[in-house]
């Protein structure tokens, strides 16, 4: 049986899910396949809980109820304060699992926190977005030299595998990368065309079901799919920058907008597009046929639509939810505990 280490730095809603899941499947993922994951630390933004020896499933669990920054009042292997040395000093984890917030001004903890993991040895993996637009070549380049794995499938369709197919496409000339990338947005604009909420109200109601965040304005000014797209190029080998990508608000659209669009048979759609030819990228408010299956996509699901030298691929999916990102990134942690050399 091979045992593998893991810390995990953000324990919000994605690092609740993770730990939870990984509690409850943890023996299932042992017989299957033959590894022992061990979650040997745990940091929020307050405090950390460390043990060495690896938190057991009803420890997993139960810190999983603790109220928001409080693991630190977690028993025994508790402390205030967080210091990710303390951590590699003390517990030596094998993978480490980043998912503190996106910070697109500094990338940080994120940034620092990946880097300082490669550099003590320990494969990546991470859903925070941010530290990988803003340091993609610095942080590939840590852990290509370092022999380590740095994966974050969960970035972009958080709970869906498209990053890990179109990255599986080597052979293939991407030529498009197009789609519904963002839940947000997707699930005001099924709301303004199925239920004619206006803009404010139907952002009110994605907030009140934890959708939209309290500040929305990364989803609602394009910021949040930009970054996918940012993702998306650098992994088919066509870089862009975030500040070259052109972004529409989706706040300007009117329950009279969406209306009109119905009435000519169409349907108001917020669209990610990379042109992997033409290098340009955009964010923008289309009117999409009825027909067409982008306007299919409704609520939280997103889709996305490859088109490359030899062929055209769908993939329509959640594009986060903690339970189906948590489940992303354990598959990656799996997949590191199963190819990487620790
Ligand atoms: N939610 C989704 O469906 C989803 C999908 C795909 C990707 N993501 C990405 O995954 C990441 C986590 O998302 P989330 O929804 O779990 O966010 P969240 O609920 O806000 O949780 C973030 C966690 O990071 C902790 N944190 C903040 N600063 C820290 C620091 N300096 N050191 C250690 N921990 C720190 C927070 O601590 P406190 O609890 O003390 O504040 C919290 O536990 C984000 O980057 C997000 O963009 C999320």
């Amino acid at each position: 049986m091979k045992s593998i280490n893991v810390a995990v730095v953000g324990f919000g809603n994605v690092g609740r899910a993770f730990v939870k899941t990984l509690a409850l499947k943890r023996k299932t993922l042992s017989e299957k396949y033959g590894i022992n994951i061990n979650v040997v630390a745990i940091a929020d933004s307050k405090g950390m809980v460390i043990k060495p020896s690896g938190l057991d499933d009803y420890e997993m669990l139960k810190l999983c109820e603790v109220p928001k920054s409080g693991i630190h009042m977690f028993g025994s292997y508790a402390k205030q304060g967080v210091d990710i040395a303390e951590i590699y000093d003390k517990a030596a984890p094998n993978i480490h699992v980043e998912l503190t917030p996106a910070n697109y001004a500094t990338g940080e903890p994120g940034y620092t926190n990946i880097v300082f993991a490669l550099k003590r040895g320990a494969h990546v993996v991470t859903a925070n977005k941010a530290p990988l637009v803003l340091y993609y070549r610095e942080i590939v380049e840590e852990a290509r030299i370092r022999r380590l794995m740095i994966k974050f499938r969960a970035t972009v369709m958080g709970g869906t595998p498209f990053l890990e197919m179109l990255s599986s496409m080597k052979s293939h000339d991407i030529e498009k990368v197009e789609g519904i990338l963002n839940a947000t947005t997707n699930y005001i604009l099924t709301e303004m065309h199925e239920n004619l909420l206006d803009f404010e109200q139907a952002l009110r109601k994605a907030q009140a079901l934890g959708i939209a965040e309290a500040d929305p304005s990364l989803d609602i000014e394009g910021f949040d799919a930009a970054a996918k797209l940012v993702i998306i190029s650098y992994v088919i080998g066509k870089p862009i920058n975030i500040s070259s990508i052109y972004r529409e608000s989706v706040a300007q659209i009117s329950l009279k907008d969406v209306l009109d669009a119905v009435k000519q048979g169409h349907v108001i759609k917020y669209v990610a597009a990379l042109d992997a030819q033409k290098m340009v990228a955009s964010v923008k408010i289309e009117k999409v046929p009825r027909d067409n299956v982008f306007a299919q996509i409704n609520g939280t699901l997103n889709g996305v639509r490859i088109k490359s030298d030899a062929t055209e691929l769908f993939f329509i999916g959640r594009g986060g939810g903690r339970i189906e990102t948590a489940h992303t990134v354990l598959d990656d942690v799996i997949e590191v505990a199963l190819r990487g050399s620790a």
